[in-house]
Protein backbone atom coordinates (compact mmCIF):
# COMPACT_ATOMS: atom_id res chain seq x y z
CA UNK A 1 0.00 0.00 0.00
CA UNK A 2 1.08 3.83 -1.05
CA UNK A 3 1.90 6.61 1.83
CA UNK A 4 -0.17 8.25 2.31
CA UNK A 5 -2.67 7.98 -0.80
CA UNK A 6 -3.77 4.29 0.31
CA UNK A 7 -4.12 5.31 3.78
CA UNK A 8 -7.38 5.47 5.11
CA UNK A 9 -8.79 7.92 7.98
CA UNK A 10 -11.04 6.10 10.27
CA UNK A 11 -13.24 8.02 12.47
CA UNK A 12 -15.63 7.24 15.78
CA UNK A 13 -16.08 10.70 17.00
CA UNK A 14 -13.76 10.76 19.66
CA UNK A 15 -10.60 9.79 17.98
CA UNK A 16 -9.55 10.04 14.34
CA UNK A 17 -7.03 7.81 12.50
CA UNK A 18 -5.13 9.20 10.01
CA UNK A 19 -1.61 8.72 8.09
CA UNK A 20 1.50 10.91 10.06
CA UNK A 21 2.67 14.16 9.11
CA UNK A 22 6.22 15.83 9.75
CA UNK A 23 4.42 18.01 12.10
CA UNK A 24 3.51 14.67 14.40
CA UNK A 25 7.20 14.79 15.08
CA UNK A 26 7.67 17.00 18.13
CA UNK A 27 4.85 14.69 20.06
CA UNK A 28 6.45 11.65 18.29
CA UNK A 29 9.87 12.58 20.31
CA UNK A 30 7.80 13.51 23.42
CA UNK A 31 6.33 9.98 23.55
CA UNK A 32 9.18 8.17 22.40
CA UNK A 33 11.64 10.07 25.05
CA UNK A 34 8.82 9.41 28.01
CA UNK A 35 10.12 7.31 30.82
CA UNK A 36 7.25 4.84 30.44
CA UNK A 37 7.08 4.16 26.86
CA UNK A 38 10.95 3.72 26.79
CA UNK A 39 10.53 1.01 29.44
CA UNK A 40 7.97 -1.21 28.22
CA UNK A 41 8.60 -0.64 23.91
CA UNK A 42 11.82 -0.80 21.90
CA UNK A 43 12.10 2.96 20.67
CA UNK A 44 15.60 3.45 20.32
CA UNK A 45 17.21 5.35 23.79
CA UNK A 46 18.42 7.46 23.79
CA UNK A 47 15.58 8.95 21.36
CA UNK A 48 16.45 12.31 19.32
CA UNK A 49 14.17 15.01 17.44
CA UNK A 50 16.28 13.01 14.29
CA UNK A 51 14.72 9.41 14.97
CA UNK A 52 11.52 11.05 15.69
CA UNK A 53 11.62 12.55 11.87
CA UNK A 54 13.05 10.17 10.61
CA UNK A 55 10.06 7.86 11.96
CA UNK A 56 7.08 10.17 10.77
CA UNK A 57 8.59 10.56 7.26
CA UNK A 58 10.82 7.36 6.25
CA UNK A 59 9.96 4.62 9.02
CA UNK A 60 5.45 5.02 8.62
CA UNK A 61 5.58 5.19 5.09
CA UNK A 62 8.02 2.92 4.33
CA UNK A 63 5.98 0.22 6.58
CA UNK A 64 2.84 0.69 4.89
CA UNK A 65 4.55 -0.81 1.62
CA UNK A 66 6.07 -3.82 4.04
CA UNK A 67 2.65 -4.59 5.75
CA UNK A 68 3.45 -2.67 8.56
CA UNK A 69 -0.26 -0.37 8.88
CA UNK A 70 0.64 2.51 11.10
CA UNK A 71 -1.98 5.19 11.90
CA UNK A 72 -1.36 8.79 14.32
CA UNK A 73 -4.35 8.62 16.43
CA UNK A 74 -5.65 12.54 16.62
CA UNK A 75 -8.62 13.65 19.33
CA UNK A 76 -9.64 17.30 20.40
CA UNK A 77 -7.78 18.71 23.51
CA UNK A 78 -9.69 20.76 26.23
CA UNK A 79 -9.63 23.82 23.63
CA UNK A 80 -10.87 21.78 20.53
CA UNK A 81 -7.44 22.07 18.90
CA UNK A 82 -6.79 18.81 17.20
CA UNK A 83 -3.59 16.85 19.06
CA UNK A 84 -1.52 13.86 18.55
CA UNK A 85 -2.05 11.03 20.80
CA UNK A 86 -0.04 8.13 19.88
CA UNK A 87 0.63 5.77 17.05
CA UNK A 88 -1.58 2.35 16.65
CA UNK A 89 -0.73 -0.34 14.68
CA UNK A 90 -1.00 -3.56 12.34
CA UNK A 91 1.99 -5.46 11.35
CA UNK A 92 0.97 -8.13 8.54
CA UNK A 93 2.14 -11.56 8.66
CA UNK A 94 0.98 -13.24 6.03
CA UNK A 95 -2.28 -15.83 6.52
CA UNK A 96 -4.82 -13.24 7.04
CA UNK A 97 -3.02 -12.53 10.45
CA UNK A 98 -1.28 -9.28 12.12
CA UNK A 99 0.47 -8.16 15.12
CA UNK A 100 -1.23 -5.15 17.03
CA UNK A 101 1.14 -2.83 18.72
CA UNK A 102 0.12 0.84 19.86
CA UNK A 103 1.81 3.59 22.56
CA UNK A 104 0.22 6.50 23.63
CA UNK A 105 1.53 10.24 24.27
CA UNK A 106 1.54 10.62 27.96
CA UNK A 107 -0.84 13.31 27.52
CA UNK A 108 -3.08 10.96 25.69
CA UNK A 109 -3.11 8.47 28.49
CA UNK A 110 -6.06 7.63 30.96
CA UNK A 111 -8.47 9.26 28.83
CA UNK A 112 -9.86 5.90 26.98
CA UNK A 113 -8.37 6.83 23.77
CA UNK A 114 -6.22 4.47 22.97
CA UNK A 115 -8.92 1.88 23.33
CA UNK A 116 -11.33 3.88 21.06
CA UNK A 117 -8.51 3.89 18.35
CA UNK A 118 -7.60 0.66 18.57
CA UNK A 119 -10.85 -0.51 18.43
CA UNK A 120 -11.24 1.58 15.14
CA UNK A 121 -8.12 -0.28 13.41
CA UNK A 122 -9.04 -3.80 14.73
CA UNK A 123 -12.68 -2.95 12.48
CA UNK A 124 -10.91 -2.00 9.53
CA UNK A 125 -8.49 -5.00 10.09
CA UNK A 126 -10.90 -7.51 10.37
CA UNK A 127 -12.85 -5.77 7.36
CA UNK A 128 -10.93 -4.17 4.96
CA UNK A 129 -7.62 -5.79 5.18
CA UNK A 130 -9.82 -9.31 6.16
CA UNK A 131 -7.89 -10.68 9.06
CA UNK A 132 -8.83 -13.81 10.73
CA UNK A 133 -6.87 -13.79 13.87
CA UNK A 134 -4.39 -10.68 15.32
CA UNK A 135 -1.86 -10.93 17.96
CA UNK A 136 -0.66 -9.41 21.16
CA UNK A 137 2.18 -8.96 22.85
CA UNK A 138 3.74 -7.25 25.35
CA UNK A 139 6.68 -7.20 28.25
CA UNK A 140 5.43 -9.18 31.17
CA UNK A 141 4.36 -6.75 33.78
CA UNK A 142 3.11 -4.05 31.51
CA UNK A 143 -0.15 -3.67 33.11
CA UNK A 144 -1.54 -0.88 30.91
CA UNK A 145 -0.75 -2.67 27.79
CA UNK A 146 -2.37 -6.01 29.62
CA UNK A 147 -5.64 -4.30 30.89
CA UNK A 148 -5.84 -2.36 27.34
CA UNK A 149 -5.86 -5.83 25.18
CA UNK A 150 -8.14 -7.26 27.77
CA UNK A 151 -10.98 -4.38 27.59
CA UNK A 152 -10.52 -5.49 23.61
CA UNK A 153 -11.03 -9.01 24.29
CA UNK A 154 -8.07 -10.00 23.78
CA UNK A 155 -7.06 -13.78 25.60
CA UNK A 156 -4.10 -13.70 27.60
CA UNK A 157 -2.75 -17.36 26.98
CA UNK A 158 0.29 -17.19 29.34
CA UNK A 159 3.79 -16.17 29.07
CA UNK A 160 6.68 -17.13 26.93
CA UNK A 161 10.09 -16.58 28.72
CA UNK A 162 12.94 -15.02 27.44
CA UNK A 163 11.25 -14.13 24.13
CA UNK A 164 10.94 -10.35 23.62
CA UNK A 165 14.34 -8.49 22.41
CA UNK A 166 14.41 -5.04 23.90
CA UNK A 167 17.70 -3.39 23.21
CA UNK A 168 20.37 -6.56 23.67
CA UNK A 169 18.04 -8.26 26.56
CA UNK A 170 14.90 -11.12 25.89
CA UNK A 171 12.22 -10.44 28.23
CA UNK A 172 9.76 -12.73 29.37
CA UNK A 173 6.18 -11.40 26.99
CA UNK A 174 2.46 -12.09 27.34
CA UNK A 175 1.02 -13.03 24.57
CA UNK A 176 -2.85 -13.37 23.54
CA UNK A 177 -4.99 -13.43 20.52
CA UNK A 178 -8.48 -11.73 19.33
CA UNK A 179 -10.18 -13.63 16.69
CA UNK A 180 -12.56 -12.44 13.92
CA UNK A 181 -15.59 -13.92 15.13
CA UNK A 182 -14.54 -13.10 19.14
CA UNK A 183 -16.42 -10.53 21.15
CA UNK A 184 -14.83 -7.23 21.50
CA UNK A 185 -15.16 -6.91 25.22
CA UNK A 186 -13.25 -8.51 28.30
CA UNK A 187 -13.55 -12.44 28.37
CA UNK A 188 -12.07 -13.28 32.13
CA UNK A 189 -13.04 -11.43 35.33
CA UNK A 190 -10.87 -9.54 36.59
CA UNK A 191 -10.46 -9.42 40.23
CA UNK A 192 -9.72 -6.50 42.71
CA UNK A 193 -8.91 -7.10 46.12
CA UNK A 194 -12.03 -5.95 48.36
CA UNK A 195 -10.65 -4.59 51.88
CA UNK A 196 -11.86 -6.95 54.62
CA UNK A 197 -12.10 -5.48 58.08
CA UNK A 198 -11.99 -7.58 61.50
CA UNK A 199 -11.16 -6.61 65.17
CA UNK A 200 -7.48 -8.01 65.09
CA UNK A 201 -6.95 -7.94 61.49
CA UNK A 202 -7.31 -5.89 57.98
CA UNK A 203 -7.54 -7.46 54.73
CA UNK A 204 -5.82 -5.67 52.34
CA UNK A 205 -4.45 -6.24 48.62
CA UNK A 206 -0.60 -6.68 48.53
CA UNK A 207 1.85 -3.95 48.17
CA UNK A 208 5.36 -3.55 46.69
CA UNK A 209 6.39 -2.30 50.58
CA UNK A 210 5.24 -5.86 52.04
CA UNK A 211 8.20 -7.52 50.29
CA UNK A 212 11.05 -7.76 53.42
CA UNK A 213 8.00 -9.61 55.49
CA UNK A 214 7.24 -11.64 52.76
CA UNK A 215 10.71 -12.87 52.33
CA UNK A 216 11.22 -12.92 56.21
CA UNK A 217 7.75 -15.33 56.47
CA UNK A 218 8.26 -17.71 53.50
CA UNK A 219 12.63 -17.94 54.98
CA UNK A 220 10.98 -19.53 58.15
CA UNK A 221 11.61 -23.24 58.53
CA UNK A 222 7.86 -23.99 59.27
CA UNK A 223 6.44 -22.29 56.41
CA UNK A 224 8.29 -23.73 53.85
CA UNK A 225 7.79 -27.41 55.55
CA UNK A 226 4.69 -27.33 54.92
CA UNK A 227 4.54 -25.27 51.83
CA UNK A 228 6.89 -27.41 49.43
CA UNK A 229 6.51 -24.82 46.47
CA UNK A 230 8.43 -22.16 48.22
CA UNK A 231 11.82 -21.53 47.30
CA UNK A 232 14.86 -22.11 49.73
CA UNK A 233 16.26 -19.63 50.12
CA UNK A 234 13.59 -17.39 49.74
CA UNK A 235 14.88 -13.70 48.53
CA UNK A 236 13.36 -10.27 47.46
CA UNK A 237 13.49 -11.61 43.69
CA UNK A 238 10.88 -14.19 44.93
CA UNK A 239 8.55 -11.78 46.49
CA UNK A 240 8.46 -9.73 43.63
CA UNK A 241 7.88 -12.67 41.05
CA UNK A 242 5.21 -14.09 43.58
CA UNK A 243 3.89 -10.84 43.37
CA UNK A 244 3.61 -10.40 39.90
CA UNK A 245 2.02 -14.27 39.82
CA UNK A 246 -1.15 -13.33 42.23
CA UNK A 247 -1.40 -10.15 39.93
CA UNK A 248 -1.96 -12.46 37.27
CA UNK A 249 -4.14 -14.45 38.76
CA UNK A 250 -6.44 -11.68 39.62
CA UNK A 251 -6.21 -10.46 35.96
CA UNK A 252 -7.68 -14.02 34.77
CA UNK A 253 -10.33 -14.12 37.91
CA UNK A 254 -8.29 -17.50 38.83
CA UNK A 255 -7.19 -16.46 42.10
CA UNK A 256 -7.76 -13.69 45.00
CA UNK A 257 -4.97 -13.11 47.30
CA UNK A 258 -5.28 -10.94 50.52
CA UNK A 259 -2.58 -9.46 52.29
CA UNK A 260 -3.41 -10.31 56.12
CA UNK A 261 -2.48 -6.43 57.57
CA UNK A 262 -2.55 -5.58 61.14
CA UNK A 263 -5.59 -3.06 61.72
CA UNK A 264 -2.58 -0.43 63.60
CA UNK A 265 -0.12 -0.74 61.99
CA UNK A 266 -1.21 -2.10 58.43
CA UNK A 267 2.61 -4.52 58.75
CA UNK A 268 1.88 -7.68 56.88
CA UNK A 269 1.16 -10.60 59.04
CA UNK A 270 0.39 -12.93 56.52
CA UNK A 271 -1.75 -14.21 53.50
CA UNK A 272 -4.93 -15.78 52.95
CA UNK A 273 -5.58 -17.01 49.02
CA UNK A 274 -8.57 -17.99 47.49
CA UNK A 275 -7.32 -19.78 44.46
CA UNK A 276 -8.64 -22.45 41.55
CA UNK A 277 -11.74 -20.07 41.68
CA UNK A 278 -14.60 -21.68 39.50
CA UNK A 279 -16.97 -18.47 38.94
CA UNK A 280 -20.51 -19.13 40.52
CA UNK A 281 -18.78 -22.86 41.84
CA UNK A 282 -15.67 -23.13 44.31
CA UNK A 283 -12.42 -22.15 45.44
CA UNK A 284 -9.77 -24.00 47.17
CA UNK A 285 -8.49 -21.63 50.51
CA UNK A 286 -4.60 -21.56 51.28
CA UNK A 287 -2.62 -19.59 53.96
CA UNK A 288 0.49 -18.99 55.67
CA UNK A 289 1.65 -16.62 58.73
CA UNK A 290 4.39 -14.33 59.63
CA UNK A 291 6.19 -16.55 62.44
CA UNK A 292 5.41 -13.15 64.56
CA UNK A 293 1.98 -13.13 64.30
CA UNK A 294 1.25 -17.14 65.28
CA UNK A 295 -0.67 -18.16 67.88
CA UNK A 296 -3.05 -15.61 68.82
CA UNK A 297 -5.50 -16.33 66.62
CA UNK A 298 -4.68 -14.24 63.62
CA UNK A 299 -5.38 -16.67 60.96
CA UNK A 300 -8.83 -18.16 62.06
CA UNK A 301 -9.58 -14.52 62.06
CA UNK A 302 -8.79 -13.65 58.44
CA UNK A 303 -9.94 -16.98 57.00
CA UNK A 304 -13.35 -16.65 58.80
CA UNK A 305 -12.98 -13.33 56.85
CA UNK A 306 -12.40 -14.71 53.29
CA UNK A 307 -15.07 -17.37 53.97
CA UNK A 308 -17.96 -15.13 54.36
CA UNK A 309 -16.21 -13.07 51.31
CA UNK A 310 -16.44 -16.24 48.68
CA UNK A 311 -19.82 -16.82 50.44
CA UNK A 312 -21.33 -13.49 50.35
CA UNK A 313 -23.40 -13.54 47.00
CA UNK A 314 -22.12 -11.43 43.99
CA UNK A 315 -24.76 -8.67 43.64
CA UNK A 316 -23.94 -8.14 47.12
CA UNK A 317 -19.88 -8.01 46.71
CA UNK A 318 -18.58 -11.25 47.43
CA UNK A 319 -17.76 -13.85 45.23
CA UNK A 320 -20.84 -15.79 45.44
CA UNK A 321 -19.36 -19.77 46.04
CA UNK A 322 -21.00 -22.71 46.84
CA UNK A 323 -18.49 -24.83 47.90
CA UNK A 324 -14.82 -24.09 49.71
CA UNK A 325 -12.18 -26.94 49.56
CA UNK A 326 -9.24 -26.74 51.93
CA UNK A 327 -6.21 -29.43 52.40
CA UNK A 328 -4.14 -30.12 55.30
CA UNK A 329 -1.18 -32.16 55.40
CA UNK A 330 -1.13 -34.76 58.25
CA UNK A 331 0.61 -33.40 61.28
CA UNK A 332 -0.32 -29.85 60.59
CA UNK A 333 -2.34 -29.65 63.34
CA UNK A 334 -2.46 -25.34 63.68
CA UNK A 335 -3.40 -25.53 59.97
CA UNK A 336 -6.34 -27.98 60.85
CA UNK A 337 -7.52 -25.75 63.59
CA UNK A 338 -8.10 -22.82 61.54
CA UNK A 339 -10.01 -24.61 59.03
CA UNK A 340 -11.99 -26.91 62.00
CA UNK A 341 -12.44 -23.57 63.68
CA UNK A 342 -14.18 -21.86 60.40
CA UNK A 343 -17.26 -24.13 59.73
CA UNK A 344 -14.97 -26.55 57.46
CA UNK A 345 -15.84 -30.55 57.47
CA UNK A 346 -13.15 -33.34 57.14
CA UNK A 347 -14.62 -35.02 54.17
CA UNK A 348 -11.38 -37.20 53.18
CA UNK A 349 -8.15 -38.45 53.21
CA UNK A 350 -5.67 -38.44 50.43
CA UNK A 351 -2.43 -40.63 50.70
CA UNK A 352 0.41 -39.39 49.97
CA UNK A 353 -0.49 -36.39 48.08
CA UNK A 354 0.98 -33.19 49.75
CA UNK A 355 5.04 -32.61 49.33
CA UNK A 356 6.58 -30.89 52.40
CA UNK A 357 9.44 -29.63 51.97
CA UNK A 358 12.11 -31.82 52.46
CA UNK A 359 10.67 -33.67 49.95
CA UNK A 360 8.82 -36.50 51.56
CA UNK A 361 4.73 -37.47 51.06
CA UNK A 362 2.16 -36.78 53.24
CA UNK A 363 -1.31 -37.74 53.77
CA UNK A 364 -3.81 -34.89 52.40
CA UNK A 365 -6.83 -34.10 54.81
CA UNK A 366 -9.18 -32.81 52.71
CA UNK A 367 -11.80 -30.84 54.46
CA UNK A 368 -14.75 -28.62 52.36
CA UNK A 369 -17.91 -26.25 53.52
CA UNK A 370 -20.94 -25.53 51.78
CA UNK A 371 -22.65 -21.99 51.35
CA UNK A 372 -25.80 -23.49 53.17
CA UNK A 373 -23.67 -24.54 56.06
CA UNK A 374 -22.29 -21.21 56.31
CA UNK A 375 -25.50 -19.37 56.53
CA UNK A 376 -26.58 -21.88 59.41
CA UNK A 377 -23.63 -21.24 61.47
C1 LIG B 1 -0.54 0.92 26.77
C2 LIG B 1 -1.10 2.35 26.60
C3 LIG B 1 -1.14 2.68 25.12
C4 LIG B 1 -2.52 2.35 27.18
O1 LIG B 1 -2.97 3.66 27.19
P1 LIG B 1 -4.41 4.06 27.80
O2 LIG B 1 -5.43 3.21 27.17
O3 LIG B 1 -4.57 5.50 27.72
O4 LIG B 1 -4.43 3.52 29.24
P2 LIG B 1 -3.64 3.79 30.58
O5 LIG B 1 -2.21 4.06 30.34
O6 LIG B 1 -4.38 4.77 31.38
O7 LIG B 1 -3.79 2.33 31.25
C5 LIG B 1 -4.77 1.37 30.82
C6 LIG B 1 -5.32 0.65 32.04
O8 LIG B 1 -4.25 0.01 32.69
C7 LIG B 1 -4.24 0.36 34.06
N1 LIG B 1 -2.85 0.42 34.53
C8 LIG B 1 -1.89 1.27 34.14
N2 LIG B 1 -0.77 0.99 34.81
C9 LIG B 1 -1.04 -0.04 35.63
C10 LIG B 1 -0.30 -0.78 36.61
N3 LIG B 1 0.98 -0.52 36.84
N4 LIG B 1 -0.92 -1.77 37.27
C11 LIG B 1 -2.21 -2.06 37.05
N5 LIG B 1 -2.96 -1.40 36.14
C12 LIG B 1 -2.38 -0.41 35.46
C13 LIG B 1 -4.88 1.73 34.09
O9 LIG B 1 -5.41 2.01 35.37
C14 LIG B 1 -5.97 1.56 33.07
O10 LIG B 1 -7.03 0.84 33.67
P3 LIG B 1 -8.55 1.02 33.24
O11 LIG B 1 -8.64 0.37 31.89
O12 LIG B 1 -9.36 0.31 34.24
O13 LIG B 1 -8.82 2.49 33.19
C15 LIG B 1 -0.24 3.38 27.36
O14 LIG B 1 -0.19 3.07 28.74
C16 LIG B 1 1.17 3.49 26.83
O15 LIG B 1 1.44 4.23 25.91
N6 LIG B 1 2.13 2.75 27.41
C17 LIG B 1 3.51 2.77 26.94
C18 LIG B 1 3.65 2.04 25.60
C19 LIG B 1 3.18 0.62 25.69
O16 LIG B 1 3.29 -0.01 26.73
N7 LIG B 1 2.65 0.09 24.59
C20 LIG B 1 2.19 -1.28 24.51
C21 LIG B 1 3.33 -2.18 24.25
S1 LIG B 1 2.78 -3.86 24.22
Amino acid sequence: MRFPDDVPVLRDGTVTLRPHRLDDATAVLEQCQDAISQRWTTVPVPYSRADAEGFVTDAVPAGWAAGRWAFAVEARDDRGAGRFCGTVELRDEGSRRAEIAYGAHPWARGRGLMERALRLLLEWGFGEQRLRTVIWWANRGNWASRRTAWRLGFSCDGTVERWLAQRGDLLDGWVGALHVDDERRPRTCWLEVPALAGERVRLRALREDDVPRIVEACSDDRTAHWLWRVPRPYTDADARAWLLDRSEHLATGSALTWAVGDPRSDLLLGCVNAFAIKPERDAEIGYWLHPDARGRGVMTEACGLVVRHCFTPYDEGGLGLRRLEASVAEGNTASRQVVERNGFTHVGRERRALQLGDGTLADSHTYDQLAEEHRAR
